[in-house]
């Protein structure tokens, strides 16, 4: 028996993911490019070697496809494993919208294979496995800003997390306001191929995304924030056109969504550097300079049950 315990950090796409060339590869139809944050995280302890498999996600048993979904990644890393028990804690809302699933499969590939021992596998090799988990975890290897390209190969092998730039890169932050902390009613592996076989704008999405990656990475480059917002908010928009126009539709927002965004674009009119992005879930990110986040805060308040301001953050780790 040996043990393990990594953490990891989410990651908010500034470039969306949605859609898959291969479903039970993960493997994107677009590139995508995140923000590993500081703040929230997921630690996971994998035991190699106990009685027999068992998930226990923020202290209850995981459901049965929770269970067989971090099994899954088990046996992927190695067919011939021992049962294993997997204890796996967040210090922020799961299935809210909140990329739970990158930081909970980035700690995953982490813990268990450092808890298997033998030769470590690099980074590139990690970052497939995460993949496997939840395409966007690939992305939590890297801390601060990185890339995922779609790759041409079969296997994945060259679709995998890629670091752009550190965490102290650029002194951004992500000021999260959280308007439900609600579990999503339709996931993101489903809300995906929905959106693909349904959404009369999928093609022109996939068409159009390798030139959005480009920007993103430009601007991120050049620390160029108005640049990088017009490029995130552009993909964020055409990504719930998208989703929208799936049948049936796929609405994310709620009314406190709508109510936070229009205080951004208020607070951006008034002169500050402030852009929105919204996942899978009803929560507004907004992406500003440091200096500019309590004022973002006070403007997201009323319209939201919570605010987090979260850092650029690191890779996932080993810590135990
Ligand atoms: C809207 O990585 O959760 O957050 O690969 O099916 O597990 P699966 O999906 P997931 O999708 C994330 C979608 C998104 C945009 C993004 O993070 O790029």
């Amino acid at each position: 028996m040996s043990t393990a315990t990594a953490l990891a950090h989410p990651n908010i796409a500034l470039i969306k993911y949605w859609g898959k060339r291969d479903v039970p590869r993960n493997l994107p139809a677009v590139p995508s490019l995140s923000l590993t944050l500081s703040g929230f995280q997921t630690t996971t302890t994998v035991v190699w070697g106990a009685r027999a498999d068992e998930l226990l996600l923020n202290d209850r048993a995981g459901s049965d496809t929770e269970t067989r979904k971090v099994m899954d990644l088990l046996d992927r890393l190695d067919p011939a494993r021992p049962p294993c028990q997997v204890i796996s804690r967040n210090n922020f809302p799961t299935g809210a919208g909140l990329a739970s699933s990158a930081s909970a499969f980035a700690a995953l590939a982490v813990a268990a294979s450092e808890a298997r021992g033998g030769p470590p596998l690099t980074r590139r090799d990690l970052s497939a496995l995460a993949r496997q988990g939840s395409g966007s975890a690939c992305r939590s290897l890297w801390g601060g800003f990185a890339v995922w390209r779609v790759g041409t190969r079969d296997d994945g092998s060259d679709s995998v997390g890629e670091p752009l730039a550190p965490a102290e890169h650029w002194d951004v932050v992500m000021v999260i306001g959280v308007v439900s902390t609600a579990t999503k009613a339709v996931g993101s592996t489903e809300g995906m191929e929905r959106s693909r076989h349904t959404s009369p704008l999928y093609p022109t999405w996939v068409a159009q995304a390798s030139d959005d990656l480009e920007e993103g990475i430009a601007a991120v480059r050049d620390r160029d924030l108005d640049r990088l917002g017009r490029a995130m908010e552009a993909s964020t928009f055409k990504m719930h056109a998208v989703m929208q126009t799936s049948h049936p539709p796929l609405l994310y927002w709620q009314p406190g969504t709508v109510a936070a965004l229009h205080a951004v674009w208020a607070l951006r009119a008034d002169g500050v550097s402030a852009w929105v992005t919204m996942d899978a879930g009803p929560q507004v990110k907004v992406l500003c300079a440091a200096s500019d986040a309590s004022q973002v805060a006070q403007a997201l308040q009323p319209h939201v049950v919570d605010v987090h301001t979260l850092r650029p953050g690191g890779a996932a780790r080993r810590i135990e």
